[in-house]
């Protein structure tokens, strides 16, 4: 239903993280694919785009659109964000859309943890995500109180994208403010620090 909403801003993402052919591309909960679409007409068939999902129906619809769109360089794989199927260092970009918002404090530091595990050196980072900024305001209230109230239906907790990158090995390098029905969005394109 989110979709519409989401994907201008999921779009912007993949240019912002500006992409060249050839390179190799994680995406972190790629749901149903459509950010894996974007991620592999950016790479070509040169590159490789690979897609992690916790969810087997999500891999399921993911896998269909892939073979749908004969963009062969994409693949999904079934597994977790927190223990990435991958090894290390292979990777030139890593994306999550709509995806780092569902995991608090520690969580998040440990699949950010595993970004930067899974990137070689100079790897990036790109995430959009609803935003935790500035002053409350009545709809970011009324979507805090629903998440506490219907925590089956809203599991997205926004975060102060910036600050969290930072604190966990990345250094932001571009940034891009909005929102999405009055919530707070950020695009934020990191790069990995050190190691
Ligand atoms: C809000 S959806 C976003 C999907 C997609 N990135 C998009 O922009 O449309 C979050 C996705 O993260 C996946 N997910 C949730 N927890 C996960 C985990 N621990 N590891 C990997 N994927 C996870 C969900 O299955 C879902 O597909």
């Amino acid at each position: 239903m989110s979709g519409p909403f989401e994907s201008r801003w999921r779009d912007l993402a993949v240019r912002r993280l500006n992409i060249a052919p050839g390179q190799a591309v994680l995406e972190i909960g790629c749901g149903t694919g459509h950010g894996l679409i974007k991620l592999a007409e950016a790479t070509g068939t040169a590159g490789r785009v690979y897609g992690v999902d916790l969810a087997a129906g999500m891999c399921r619809v993911a896998r269909a659109r892939v073979t749908r769109s004969g963009l062969m360089q994409a693949s999904v794989i079934q597994g977790a964000a927190a223990a990435l199927p991958c090894a290390t260092g292979c990777f030139t970009a890593v994306f999550m859309s709509f995806t780092l918002e569902l995991f608090g404090g520690a969580a998040a530091a440990r699949v950010l943890s595993e970004c930067r595990r899974v990137l070689g050196a100079d790897g990036r980072l790109g995430v959009v995500s609803l935003e935790r900024r500035g002053r409350d305001t009545l709809i970011t209230r009324a979507y805090d109180w629903a998440g506490q109230r219907f925590p089956e239906w809203i599991d997205c907790h926004p975060i102060p994208v910036a600050d969290l990158l930072s604190g966990n090995g990345f250094r932001p390098i571009d940034m891009i403010q909005g929102a999405i029905g009055g919530l707070p969005v950020a695009v934020v394109i990191a790069q990995k620090i050190g190691l």
